[in-house]
């Protein structure tokens, strides 16, 4: 799989964050997603918790999106208790022209799918580097470990070309807060995004794929360090 984005600034990245982060109201009920870019919003959230006396309970979507809340000191609630969320905030690796969006690369989609889906307004954070005029990236694929070969027999019968993640070379798989596998899925340019999606979630043994197809706004932190809006 070749390493996509690598060239993107963290400036980039944290004025998107901070834009977003500037969303948050008093009062709200908030979902907080993983990665590099909602890192920064995470941080921004906590600093206005802590200097502006923000009064908000958010929902994590990953053990690591769980460490920055409480490192940053944003108090925490969990889905069971607040079943509907206000706003979430979540990255991606990918966003199309019609706001189709792949999340995936830091293994945590299932839960940010879930915590997407409990939110009335979802907006994702990137860096330029992600926006693409159709989407072409490989799509994360959780899967039970049992099913994993069966999985993949799925898959390239669905035309993409499978490959377990691993941790690193020598390492095993990368196992995801869930317990599962992350299949990477190369399917080339997708045409349909919701067709793929309904296709991947009929497979069986997925757990939940890469494929969010609910993005309400994407914030785009720019090389000139503006940060446009779509
Ligand atoms: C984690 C994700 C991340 O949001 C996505 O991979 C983007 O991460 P980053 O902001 O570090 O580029 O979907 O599962």
């Amino acid at each position: 799989m070749k390493e996509r984005n690598a060239n993107a600034s963290s400036s980039e990245k944290e004025a998107a964050g901070n834009a977003a982060a500037s969303l948050v109201e008093d009062g709200m009920i908030i979902g907080l997603g993983t990665g590099s870019t909602t890192a920064f919003a995470i941080a921004e959230v906590g600093r206005r918790v802590r200097e502006e006396g923000l009064n908000v309970l958010a929902v994590v979507t990953s053990y690591q999106a769980e460490m920055l809340a409480i490192e940053a000191g944003v108090p925490l609630t969990s889905l069971a208790e607040h079943p509907v969320l206000d706003l979430a905030i979540d990255g991606a690796d990918q966003v199309d022209a019609k706001l189709n969006v792949i999340k995936g690369g830091g293994a945590a989609h299932t839960h940010e799918k879930v915590v997407a889906h409990s939110a009335k307004r979802f907006i994702v954070v990137v860096d330029e580097s992600k926006i693409s005029e159709e989407l072409d990236h490989f799509v994360p694929i959780e899967v039970l470990p049992y099913a994993r070969e069966l999985a993949k027999k799925q898959f390239i019968e669905l035309g993409g070309k499978p490959q377990i993640r691993l941790a690193s070379r020598k390492d095993g798989p990368v196992i995801s807060d869930n317990g599962n596998v992350i299949i990477d899925v190369e399917f080339g340019v997708i045409e349909d995004a919701a067709e793929l999606s309904q296709k991947l979630s009929t497979c069986v043994g997925v757990v939940e794929h890469g494929i969010f197809l609910n993005t309400d706004e994407v914030y785009v932190g720019m090389k000139d360090g503006s940060v446009k809006i779509i």
